[in-house]
């Protein structure tokens, strides 16, 4: 937060505090905060770590009022203060390795950091000679020492550096990924903010209208450091900038971001850019226009729900119908029904000619993409594989320029879905993003796509943006394959199915009560196994992901073709086994599986198409989840939900985090 009007350190710590509990959901094991003394031009800038969550800073914090004189009512006419909240990769959550990291007791650098310096050891070994010592176990704590260290050597004699000095060249040295905000005590009420790799947001809050021009936020006058009275905000996404203003610049690879007295400007650093001294006069100064967010407030709260991911849950007709907004068309002189991705127009006949489609992602987004692949081979007629993005890398498996390739990511900045992403590029694929965040790096990196307009997701675990996901591959899957005559009855029963799906969800999410019923009764289980095929592979293992990662508990999505080939071993009386049956052109041989997991004496629960029930329990022991049908490349839609339901209950039953669950985050921007 940088701006350039009386404020009170009150407001000052309410909104970084309020920053940071918009993107708790990123990370939470601990957080931190840099603000100015009283009177900054004599004392050094406060630092606060502390291990745990938000809230704990923030008590922390308070307490501390007292003893450092933390005057709440101080004012400043400008201010810039910095924050954090981490989820570790380098050293263990410890106030000592929370951030801002700093370059020493006097806090002459501090600094936040999003991602991973690949290169830390060696900068570290460097810094050691020099005479550093560090605290930390991060791979952070070398970039303010590092600063430092520049800053240091370049007062020698007369010289004097800018803070944008210092910064270009410290990313001289870094390597990795990472986005950045450096605090100086020796450039007070300035900041510095720098990527490559990470995401980075800038908002403009302006305090006061210009009504001579209109807007205030034409492009030069942005950028003009005129005085005006305004707030800016840099924030790893969305979330923390929505509530003060809408108007924001997504940060490109390369660029620093220098605020200074409520003005912006921005450099484009240069890899060539030589050493320090040269490099402030080669970086190009860069113009850019603001965009506007078309997100809502509500979307970031939790409304009446207790938690996230019960509401993500709840909302997904919602979430659906915004999804296929304006996509469900008719087309052509026989009106028939059809799709509109707006984003693929241009690059429908290369996809077409494509020779092989290969879909990657991580976690949920690749069991979407799973989900998807049936109708996807049914319509186009080419073959379509699929790749977890780590996977592709650790094999550097073949993509060629003929390929397809469609990452799927929620977030749009998965580290090892970007790698991928990258990877692909080089070889000459086509690549096409389907992500749920508009301005992300896969949504600007790959060559075209499609948002899935699922509004913000907080909770980690996934689940409208699941939903959401399949219903734009469908859609994907409906637009490759174009309007051959062949399949344009089963291409409208798909459109028609999309209709409808929404008040489908509406009706399944009933199933609320019965979810909780049956949570209750696995609250003390080890383990759960969930069977399926088909188009249902993927709701077994989304199912069995959702368990695992929320409730805490084993859970292990299952090919029911493989069963014989080892999971039948675990099957007795005791293991709860949900088995997938609706429906499709599996039905009878989940039949089968159903009768052969009863022979074994499994503890049976069995979902099944509405009506089903009688025919698919095998006796009185199996338990029935009974969904309506829709068309059977949709029904993953519906099925996925009742096991959302069931591993939401038994997390809360079993007294776990629901929306932080135990060492995960909902973006992993490291690999
Ligand atoms: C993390 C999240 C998952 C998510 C996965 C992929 O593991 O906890 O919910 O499915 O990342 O994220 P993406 O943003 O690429 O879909």
């Amino acid at each position: 937060l940088n701006y350039n009007v009386d404020r009170e350190r009150r407001y000052i710590l309410q909104v970084l505090f309020n920053g940071l509990r918009r993107l708790e959901y990123r990370g939470y094991d601990s957080a931190g905060i840099a603000i100015d003394a009283s009177d900054f031009t004599s004392s050094p800038p406060l630092v606060f770590r502390q291990e745990g969550n938000i809230e704990s800073l923030v008590k922390s914090v308070y307490q501390d009022v007292s003893e450092i004189e933390l005057n709440l009512e101080v004012s400043f006419r400008t201010h810039a203060g910095i924050a954090h909240t981490r989820w570790a990769t380098h050293g263990e959550p410890a106030p000592r390795n929370s951030h801002p990291q700093t370059s020493g007791p006097a806090n002459e650098f501090m600094v936040v950091h999003n991602g991973v310096i690949t290169n830390y050891e060696v900068l570290k070994a460097t810094l050691l000679l020099h005479g550093f010592t560090f605290t930390s176990e991060t791979d952070t704590e070398v970039i303010p020492k590092l600063a430092k260290f520049v800053y240091d050597n370049a007062n020698e004699g007369d010289q004097v550096v800018t803070f944008s000095q210092v910064v270009l060249e410290v990313m001289r040295h870094l390597e990795g990924a990472y986005a950045l905000i450096f605090k100086s005590l020796h450039y007070p009420n300035e900041l510095i903010a720098c990527k490559r790799g990470s995401p980075l947001l800038l908002g403009v809050k302006e305090l006061a209208e210009n009504k001579e021009n209109g807007s205030a936020f034409e492009e030069n006058k942005f950028l003009s450091k005129d005085g005006k009275p305004r707030e800016l905000f840099l924030s790893s996404d969305a979330n923390a900038v929505v509530e003060h203003t809408k108007k924001v610049l997504v940060i490109e690879d390369g660029e620093v971001v220098h605020l200074k007295d409520g003005g912006v400007s921005i450099l484009k650093y240069e890899n060539d850019m030589g050493e320090l001294g040269a490099s402030l006069s080669r970086a190009s100064s860069v113009r850019r226009a603001l965009s506007v967010l078309e997100m809502e407030v509500e979307q970031i709260n939790k409304g009446h729900y207790e938690h996230y991911m019960q509401k993500e849950i709840h909302e997904q007709p919602e979430s659906l119908t915004t999804t296929m907004r304006g996509r469900l068309i008719r087309r052509g002189s026989s009106k028939s029904k059809s799709v509109l991705l707006g984003g693929l127009k241009d690059h429908l006949k290369t996809i077409r000619r494509s020779r092989r489609i290969v879909f990657i992602g991580c976690g949920t987004s690749y069991n979407a993409a799973l989900a998807a692949r049936p109708i996807l081979e049914e319509l186009s007629g080419i073959p379509v594989t699929m790749e977890i993005a780590s996977d592709l890398l650790d094999r550097e498996g073949p993509i060629y320029r003929e390929d397809t390739a469609v990452f799927v990511s929620q977030s749009g900045e998965t580290a090892d879905t970007l790698l991928a992403l990258q990877y692909a590029l080089d070889n000459g694929a086509l690549c096409v993003g389907i992500t749920n965040t508009v301005g992300s790096a896969i949504a600007r990196n790959t060559h075209c796509g499609v948002h899935i307009n699922a509004g913000a997701e907080i909770g980690v675990a996934s689940t409208k943006a699941y939903t959401s996901q399949i219903v734009v591959m469908a859609m994907l899957a409906l637009a490759i394959g174009g309007d051959t005559i062949s399949n344009q009855a089963r291409r409208e029963a798909i459109v028609d199915g999309l209709h409808e799906l929404p008040n489908k969800v509406r009706e399944v999410l009933e199933l609320d009560q019965e979810m909780k019923d049956l949570a209750n009764l696995l609250i003390a289980e080890q383990s759960l196994l969930v069977f399926g095929r088909g188009y249902n592979y993927a709701t077994a293992l989304e199912g069995a992901l959702k368990v695992k990662e929320v409730a805490l508990m084993h859970s292990e999505g299952i090919l029911a073709g493989e069963m014989k080939h080892g999971p039948l071993a675990l099957v007795d009386e005791n293991l709860p086994i949900v088995v997938i049956a609706t429906r499709d052109v599996c039905f009878s041989k989940q039949q089968s599986v159903i009768q052969q997991l009863h022979a074994r004496r499994g503890r049976l629960i069995v979902m099944c198409s509405e009506g089903d029930a009688a025919s698919v329990c095998p006796g009185e022991s199996c338990r029935v989840i009974e969904v309506p049908q829709v068309e059977d490349c949709l029904q993953p839609v519906i099925n996925v939900v009742p096991l959302q339901l069931l591993a939401y209950h038994l997390t809360v039953l079993r007294g776990f985090n629901v929306d932080q669950p135990r060492n995960l985050a909902k973006s992993v921007t490291t690999q």
